[in-house]
């Protein structure tokens, strides 16, 4: 077997070759982030990847994420190869929302705006009248209470209460939960402070929401790396998956970073603070991907026209 150094210099060639570029969510395995920084790729939240790859000149994107990150980059860019290092990686919020029950579910609401969260699938998205990600979320929603709007809000049932209960905006919720998120516990976090007074807790909003009143900071993956440079603390206990410690550490060497606990933990525990589906972005998957050509996403042409609607406005929107 290659050793990772191996590995790593065959992915550095192989996307010399295919005029390709990584991007990479947060979440994924350090090694991949790293990959990602030192060959011109990115390291970023939802948002952010959908804007890098859509802007970007390459031929083929290799998204190491989640697999509605793929479809969201296809639809942008139906003209480039995307590639994921496995095609197994899905999310819980995606899985929970099937296109049939859901559109149904829309039709019994026609009056309202179907606003869906960007971790859906494509025939999902193309049932929308708005796709966002959570760093746009509260202002999307605000944008069309303003305007008057009812909506309805898929899948994550705690980011939408979250806006619901920020903006009062008339909202139904689907069900859907985040595996790793819908673990944190509030009481958990009370006891860490208990250790670390002076800590500032930072929340992803996928989190319950006992969990999202004891943080001083909720927002996207973005959002929270920000928070942890610009906040004078030294110690931060951060309610999201672990992999965000890379970007965190590097930008701040001299602060402590603290995983938020869960309910459950060692080997029990599938999803303690570290997706199990962003975990399957290995090099060698992605060597392979990039080598042979596997595990490229397609997205069928007439839900793509259909799901680039609601997504283009939510990279047109501006607060
Ligand atoms: P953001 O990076 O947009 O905050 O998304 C979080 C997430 O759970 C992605 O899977
Ligand atoms: Fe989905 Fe949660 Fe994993 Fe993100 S962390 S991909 S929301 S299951």
């Amino acid at each position: 077997a290659l050793d990772n150094e191996a590995l790593r210099q065959e992915i550095k060639t192989l996307l010399k070759q295919k005029n390709a570029v990584l991007v990479a969510h947060y979440y994924t395995d350090d090694a991949i982030q790293e990959l990602a920084e030192e060959t011109g790729g990115v390291i970023a939240d939802s948002l952010e990847m959908a804007r890098f790859g859509a802007n970007h000149e390459a031929d083929t994107l290799v998204v190491a994420g989640v697999k509605f990150m793929g479809e969201t980059a296809k639809i942008l860019s139906p003209e480039k190869t995307i590639l994921m290092p496995t095609l197994e990686a899905t999310c819980s919020l995606d899985i929970g929302c099937p296109i049939d029950d859901f559109s149904a579910f829309c039709d019994q609401y026609p009056d309202r705006k179907v606003v869906v969260y960007a971790n859906t699938s494509a025939a999902v998205k193309a049932r929308a009248d708005w796709v966002v990600t959570s760093s746009i979320a509260l202002d999307v929603v605000n944008h069309l209470n303003d305007m008057g709007e009812k909506i309805i809000w898929a899948p994550d049932q705690h980011l939408g209460g979250y806006i619901q209960r920020e903006t009062g905006a008339d909202m139904i919720l689907w069900d859907g939960a985040c595996i790793v998120h819908e673990e944190f516990k509030a009481k958990g976090i009370l006891d860490l402070k208990e250790i670390y007074p002076d800590a500032a807790v930072l929340v992803h909003p996928e989190s319950p929401e006992p969990v999202v009143e004891v943080a001083d900071v909720v927002g996207s993956t973005s959002q929270l790396l920000k928070a942890s440079k610009e906040m004078p603390n030294d110690t931060f206990i951060v309610a999201t998956d672990r992999g965000i410690f890379y970007k965190m550490k590097q930008a701040s060497p001299d602060k402590r970073f603290v995983e938020a606990p869960t309910a459950g933990s060692g080997a029990n525990c599938r999803s303690c603070a570290h997706c199990p589906w962003m975990a399957l972005n290995s090099l060698e998957l992605l060597r392979n991907a990039l080598r042979d050509g596997t595990d490229e996403i397609f997205v069928e042409e007439q839900t793509r026209t259909k799901a680039l609607i609601p997504l283009q406005r939510m990279l047109d929107f501006q607060v």
